[in-house]
């Protein structure tokens, strides 16, 4: 029998607001699958879901969490969800935001991020438009930017259809920008990033840590096919605490003060995923320094020839 236990913690955002410590990532989980998913992870105890406009599965996730608040009598304040603005809504945070709620079914979300930090030419609902050389568009930085579109967000927690902002894919120097700006009067409440024990981000979370914005996980198993799992290390330690290895990469990251997203359509995985262990600093540690030198990062679109928009040399 498994040594892991339900965590049903939650941490605190920079609004005040609780944030539950593990929530269901959804990315690549397509409309039929996910809204099974969603329906089995809250039946299980999740209460923290996680979508985005571009997972295309915000239809799905509303149903899913709109048909366990009805069979549970659970109150919608219970639960957290986020969803995400596209580069192409860069302009018009307030419509998306409304487009995206219209989509879940939900009259507001728990928080909404900036999903990347580009602005993308909003070319007849062409979601990713690209150049010739299947380079993903983005617009020129003077004409429109994450600063800008971090503006318009910031007039969104007053319409009350969103609780709080955020950002995903921030470095520190583009963080540091937003924190630096005249304009900026809310601080992002968290930052979602790839984090799994082949990328740890040591730094970065460091950085926002003393900002006091909480970290989010996305791909906490390594996504697709989870291949971090098979890793010698994880193996070890599963073993160590009789667990499965996505166990101990779950509870890497909560023991790190981290909120990680596992993703799974497979209902005991979903079951399983919120089960966590305390591993000792030691063991977090090494997982730690185990990544440092696997160094993958695997979500890294190109976005355009010469942006590499997690450098934080880049300009951009
Ligand atoms: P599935 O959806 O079939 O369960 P990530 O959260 O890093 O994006 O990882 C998602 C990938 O990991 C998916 O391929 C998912 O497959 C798989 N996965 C999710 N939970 C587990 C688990 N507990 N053990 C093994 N694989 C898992």
């Amino acid at each position: 029998m498994s040594a892991a236990t339900i965590h049903t913690g939650y941490k605190t955002l920079n609004t005040g607001a609780s944030i539950p410590s593990i929530g269901l990532g959804t990315w690549k989980a397509p409309d039929d699958e996910c809204y099974n998913s969603v329906l089995t992870a809250l039946r299980n105890g999740y209460r923290h879901i996680d979508t985005a406009k571009i997972y295309n599965n915000e239809v799905a996730v509303g149903k899913g969490i709109n048909d366990f608040l009805k069979e549970s009598g659970i109150p919608r304040e219970e639960l957290f969800i986020t969803t995400k603005l596209w580069g192409t809504d860069c302009k018009d945070p307030l419509n998306a935001l409304k487009e995206s709620l219209l989509k879940l079914n939900l009259d507001y979300v728990d928080l909404y991020l900036i999903h990347w930090p580009v602005a993308i030419p909003n070319d007849k609902g062409d979601l990713m438009p690209s150049n010739e050389f299947g380079h993903r568009l983005v617009l020129p930085f003077n004409e429109w930017n994450y600063l800008n579109t971090f503006r318009e967000m910031q007039k969104l927690p007053e319409t009350g259809l969103t609780k709080a902002i955020g950002i995903s894919n921030f470095n520190k120097s583009k963080i540091e920008k937003i924190l630096n700006d005249n304009e900026c009067k809310i601080k992002p409440a968290c930052n979602q990033i790839e984090l799994h024990p082949y990328l740890a981000q040591s730094d970065l979370i460091n950085y926002c840590n003393k900002n006091n914005i909480i970290v989010e996980c996305y791909s906490p198993l390594g996504s697709t096919g989870a291949p971090v799992l098979n890793d010698e290390l994880l193996l070890k330690l599963s073993k160590k605490y009789n667990v499965s290895p996505a166990c101990i990469s779950i509870s890497w990251a909560v023991g790190r003060d981290t909120i990680p997203l596992p993703k799974s359509v497979n209902p005991k995985r979903i079951e399983d995923n919120l089960k966590i262990v305390d591993l000792s600093d030691d063991d977090i540690k090494l997982i730690t320094e185990n990544a440092n030198e696997k160094l993958t990062r695997i979500v890294n679109p190109d976005w355009t020839v010469d942006i590499n928009i997690f450098e934080e040399s880049d300009v951009y």
